[in-house]
């Protein structure tokens, strides 16, 4: 995707974070631009949701910056801004899936209200707008709105996660942050749901990133993605460019693995 501006609509300088001793992810700098969708590849323990958690401020780095172009054109440093900010960020501009539903979601709620939440915090009271909303919000991730008062707890694994992009899609965030979106589910459900967020991202002019171990998430969904190996990136570059011709032996060894019989 060519950036639509000068400015990137997510800077990442030096991001740096350990557990005690050990180093959990080496200095990682990257931009995103508005729309584009980028894929955070690697072995499991590389680092993938240290970074994501780091860029998405729910945890602190111990160095580097992380800088998101606000709607007043400015980018500002989303670690230095106060919680407040932080929190309305992650309500309206931002958007988180986790890989389980239930982390994301009120499963005792119904899916309506799932929904309507992030409207209701951005001041939404009015009962027959938020219930539309919430149908065409449930239609548009394939849930038939029939099921609006029922309760996530009742879905299936597929449905809840479609919940869990409804809910977050819902206020138009410019930045969704997705770590393994697709891992708990079947081959073919998974499938549907990666078609969706295909559909989603390019009408909604949506950036995101979306850890994942698969490849194939990666080379359907991503413009751009990363190759992380013990905490440091390996490998950046356009997707197709990385995994038809991989220059790290890492990506290579990946690559390699994916087309094995
Ligand atoms: N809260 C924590 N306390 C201590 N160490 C942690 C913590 N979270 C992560 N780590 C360590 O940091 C390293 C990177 O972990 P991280 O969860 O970022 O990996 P990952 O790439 O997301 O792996 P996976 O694919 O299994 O989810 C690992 O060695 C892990 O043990
Ligand atoms: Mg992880």
């Amino acid at each position: 995707m060519k950036p639509s501006s000068s400015t990137p609509l997510l800077r990442v300088r030096g991001v740096a974070k350990r557990y005690g001793d050990q180093v959990a992810l080496h200095e990682a700098s990257f931009d995103l631009w508005p729309g584009e969708v980028l894929a955070v590849v690697g072995e499991s323990g590389s680092g993938k949701t240290t970074l994501l958690n780091a860029i998405a401020a729910r945890t602190a780095p111990d160095a580097g910056s992380v800088e998101f172009l606000g709607r007043d054109g400015l980018l500002q440093d989303v670690h230095t801004m106060s919680q407040a900010q932080q929190r309305l960020l992650a309500r309206t501009d931002w958007g988180f899936v986790h890989q389980n539903p239930a982390d994301g979601l009120r499963m005792d709620v119904s899916a309506g209200a799932n929904v309507g939440e992030r409207l209701m915090g951005l001041g939404e009271r009015h009962y027959g707008r938020l219930r539309c909303t919430a149908e065409e919000w449930l239609q548009r991730v394939e849930i038939d709105p029939i099921r609006i008062d029922d309760a996530p707890r009742t879905f299936s694994g597929g449905m809840r996660q479609r919940l869990q992009i409804a809910r977050n899609l819902v206020t138009q965030p410019r930045l969704i942050f997705m770590d393994e979106p697709t891992s708990g589910l079947d081959v073919s459900v998974q499938a549907r749901l990666l078609d969706l967020m295909r559909q989603l991202t390019r009408q909604m002019h949506l950036a995101a990133i979306i850890v994942t171990h698969d490849l194939a998430v990666a080379r359907l969904l991503a413009h751009r993605m990363m190759v992380m190996q013990r905490g440091r990136v390996v490998e950046a570059g356009l997707t197709d460019q990385v995994l038809d011709d991989p220059q790290h032996p890492y990506t290579q060894l990946l690559v390699s693995s994916v087309l094995q019989p």
